[in-house]
């Protein structure tokens, strides 16, 4: 059984923290299936799996193939799918659309948005609708370019006043959770302290009742240059990239296909 977007919610103040992680893909979804409570399809994969520079060039029509590709994959997590730039930012009536043709198109859990106090009518409209919202406040990467870059955001007594205001409105708007990116750790604390909501840090420190972290930053394949809130666990371009001289190697010398990958005629 698929964990809930309610057991999500409730999952606040625990000993242990909710796991989540990006996934795009059905494969990768049913490797990290068993291990985390909540698989995010992340506009990420603009720049992860399209090579985009920032998010904004990802459509609905992307995120709704992809997160029907993930919710095939998981069987126990609960799915969130991203609700892409330019999909809700203009009227409650074009979110509520778009994030209706999300949900029923994929099956997904839920929606995410990036916003905060700017956007809680539009989170309240959607959740009054019957559609989950999880916010995302603090470094948006959809309007990196109005915030000039990818900065630490909560840094000065007027940003933390700015972001503690953001939660609060998200979580009276009816949001389900909380994504807090990119802030320091006395300012995820406190917000942590001040909603009922669980938060889902990326570079939030370990106060969050969560983490999250993009699969492909995580594993090693989207190369070495990440953000430092990103651990690496695994260097997997390596070893693709040790298989592939291999092969290419195997290739050239025919030592590839060998007897065991060729069919033969059978003896009559
Ligand atoms: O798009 C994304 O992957 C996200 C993160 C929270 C990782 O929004």
């Amino acid at each position: 059984m698929a964990k809930t977007i309610e057991q999500i919610k409730a999952h606040k103040n625990q000993s242990e923290p909710l796991v989540c992680l990006t996934a795009y893909t059905a494969r990768i979804a049913q490797i990290l299936d068993r291990h985390c409570d909540l698989l995010l399809v992340g506009d990420s994969l603009a720049m992860v799996l399209y090579g985009m520079e920032n998010t904004r060039g990802v459509s609905l029509d992307m995120m709704i193939n992809h997160g029907k590709a993930v919710v095939r994959g998981a069987e126990s997590t609960c799915v969130i799918v991203d609700m892409p730039f330019g999909t809700y930012e203009d009227s409650q009536e074009q979110a509520l659309e778009n994030a209706r043709r999300v949900m029923d198109e994929t099956g997904c859990a839920g929606v995410k948005l990036e916003g905060g106090e700017n956007f809680a009518t539009t989170i309240e409209r959607l959740v009054s609708a019957g559609i989950p919202v999880i916010g995302h406040i603090g470094l948006m990467p959809q309007s990196v370019e109005e915030a000039s870059g990818f900065r630490v955001q909560g840094k000065t007594d007027v940003g933390q006043e700015q972001l503690l205001k953001d939660a609060k409105a998200v979580e009276v708007a009816g949001a389900s959770a909380i994504v807090i990116e990119a802030t320091i750790d006395s300012v995820s604390a406190l917000i942590t302290r001040a909603v009922a909501i669980p938060t889902i840090g990326i570079g939030a420190s370990a106060a969050c009742d969560g983490q999250i972290l993009v699969t492909e930053d995580m594993l090693g394949i989207t190369g070495d240059q990440v953000p430092k809130f990103v651990k690496q666990y695994a260097h997997v371009s390596e070893g693709i990239e040790r298989a592939v001289e291999s092969y290419a190697q195997e290739v050239r010398s025919r030592a590839f296909p060998g007897e065991a990958n060729i069919y033969k005629k059978k003896a009559s």
